[in-house]
């Protein structure tokens, strides 16, 4: 086999090896099936066990309340930022927004297609580096929407902000999700385009409550509306059989490894080696603010374009991944979801630290 190397990609992005070890063994045969698990029929009893157990898992891992449906949807996480609206906006309405990124924006451009919008808090003064603390709620919002990890930026949401009594509360955790404990009663919808965290891209998970359900338009189309999803067990059309089942591995990995608690003490740990390295070094810094700092994006910049480029290009060479960051921020990104392993984070600033060496 081709020796791994670190892959620092913001998405899709690196699994769990023992993740990828068992798929493997599953492609041929799905146990003693005969049929590869891509090659099983959604709707076959081989299939149906594979999806309710991990239906079953995505609830225990996140203490996932029976009032919430789980869907498993398409389209990416971008198709939420037009179904939300569609099916929780109107004419009449307001969708409160908290801007802090380049996501976040497309989200809102796409709810002005079906109600008003109120930009709630933005960080587009300071390219999007900071967390804003200070919110200012129109009357009466149909909900809030946030984003509680900025992939392109490397900023995070310390804890959800606190939406107005009554409001539903709605979070693109693309980017974050299952990365430390979440009080899901706090949500009214929470989703993410599973490519980070989760498993391949393909598959959007969907955390929503009940009511909200049934709240949405029945003349819209079918296929957009959430009631459809969750009556049909997201299998109202051919769901992506192969996300789904690998979904299920990832969320089996994250029980075995102790669960939520024990995940973000991981990426606590693997992010703070990389933020300490930072903070002292007299070539790299980070380009979020302090408190506003990622776990699970870590942007940084030499301050001289021509070093980035050189620094990544080394990076590379040297079997680490992904580093290029955005280009609307520049310099390097180096994101370290769940399944990123710690000693890739170690070697990642052993290489910085040599590379400043030689180029202070
Ligand atoms: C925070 C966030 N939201 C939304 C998206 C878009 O996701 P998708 O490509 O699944 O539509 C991304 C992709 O990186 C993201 O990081």
């Amino acid at each position: 086999m081709t020796e791994r190397i670190f892959n620092f990609s913001a998405g899709p992005a690196v699994l769990p090896v023992e993740v990828l070890e068992e798929a493997k063994e599953n492609l041929l045969s799905l146990g003693k099936t005969g049929i590869g698990i891509l090659e099983h029929s959604h709707r076959g009893k081989a299939f149906l066990a594979v999806y309710n157990q991990m239906v079953d898992d995505c609830r225990k891992v996140a203490n996932i309340p029976d009032d919430y449906d789980i869907l498993f949807l398409q389209g990416g996480a971008s198709s939420q930022f037009f179904m939300i609206p569609m099916n929780l906006l109107n004419a009449d309405k307001t969708g409160d927004y908290v801007v802090t990124g380049m996501w976040a924006k497309k989200a809102v451009e796409q709810a002005k297609r079906f109600g008003n919008v109120h930009i709630a808090a933005s960080s587009s003064d300071k390219n999007f580096s900071y967390i804003p603390k200070l919110t200012t709620w129109s009357d009466a919002p149909a909900y809030v929407h946030f984003t509680s990890n900025n992939t392109i930026f490397g900023t995070q949401f310390a804890t959800e902000p606190t939406a107005p009594s009554g409001v539903p509360l709605i979070c693109d955790a693309s980017s974050d999700i299952f990365s430390r404990p979440i009080d899901i009663r706090k949500y009214g919808l929470i989703y993410a385009g599973a490519q980070k965290n989760l498993g391949p891209s393909g598959v959007t998970l969907v955390i929503i409550r009940k009511d909200l359900v049934k709240q949405g338009p029945l003349d819209i189309p079918e296929m957009l509306q959430y009631r459809t999803h969750a009556e049909n067990e997201s299998a109202y059309n051919t769901p992506p059989t192969f996300g789904l089942y690998l979904m299920g591995l990832v969320f089996k990995w994250m029980l075995n490894k102790g669960g939520l608690a024990e995940i973000e003490n991981m990426n606590r740990a693997k992010s703070k080696v990389l933020y300490d390295y930072l903070d002292q070094s007299t070539l790299f810094r980070g380009t979020a603010d302090f408190d506003s700092r990622s776990h699970m994006n870590v942007t940084f910049v030499t301050g001289n374009e021509l070093i980035d480029s050189r620094f990544i290009e080394a990076a590379k060479a040297a079997g680490f991944d992904g580093l290029k960051g955005h280009r609307s921020v520049g310099g390097m990104r180096a994101s370290i979801y769940n399944a990123f392993p710690a000693e890739g984070v170690s070697a990642l600033v052993d290489f910085m630290r040599d590379f400043e060496a030689k180029n202070s």
